[in-house]
């Protein structure tokens, strides 16, 4: 078993590494052998676009979905809060994604400073931990806050990063 999950890998590899010569000029060549001696290599394709809109916003709206009540004039007053095991569990799921997805905010390379905009993408993370502590609690209350804590440090950011941005939240 050992043998053949060796071989498998080290057939890859150099499959791996004969499409990279392939595809490499001289020059890229060079960054790739660098930057594996130097830094990391973080996979940042997703532009600052992408990534709010199919990274972050996603999970963000389902918590803030799952919080709160609304009263609708013809369906009638309706909680929103989980109410089933399961149902805490996929919210206490999207906490923990966001506090990893404040943790790629801040990734070398996407961190657009190293200043306010890791006190945010941090700040992100916190408030997203508390989403994760009152969904293991079935915490409504600290629930509500959490997500109230989590939209207002989207706006923070966005007001001090790119204050045309207002429509996040509304749709
Ligand atoms: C660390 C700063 C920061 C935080 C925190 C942040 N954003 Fe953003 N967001 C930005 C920046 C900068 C842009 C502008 C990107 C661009 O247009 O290049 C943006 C843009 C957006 C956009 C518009 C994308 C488009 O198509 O133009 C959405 C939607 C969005 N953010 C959602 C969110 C949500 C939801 C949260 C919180 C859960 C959040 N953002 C938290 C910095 C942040």
């Amino acid at each position: 078993m050992i043998k053949i999950t060796l071989l498998v890998a080290r057939i890859s590899a150099l499959g791996f590494a004969a499409s990279l010569m392939m595809a490499c000029s001289d020059q890229a060549s060079t960054q790739v052998a660098n930057s594996t001696h130097a830094t990391p290599n973080f996979d940042l394709q997703l532009d600052m676009q992408e990534y709010m809109n199919y990274v972050l916003e996603p999970v963000a709206d389902v918590l803030w979905d799952s919080a709160g009540w609304v009263d609708d004039i013809r369906t009638g007053y309706e909680e929103l809060y989980p109410e089933t095991d399961e149902e805490w569990l996929f919210v206490k799921q999207k906490a923990a994604q966001l506090i990893e997805a404040g943790n790629s905010l801040a990734l070398p390379g996407r961190a657009v400073d190293n200043d306010g905009w890791l006190t945010y993408a941090n700040a992100l993370s916190t408030a997203a931990a508390l989403a994760y502590r009152s969904a293991d609690t079935q915490n409504q209350e600290d629930f509500f806050q959490a997500g109230a804590q989590i939209y207002s440090v989207c706006t923070a950011c966005h007001q001090t990063y790119n204050p045309e941005i207002s429509r996040f939240a509304s749709d």
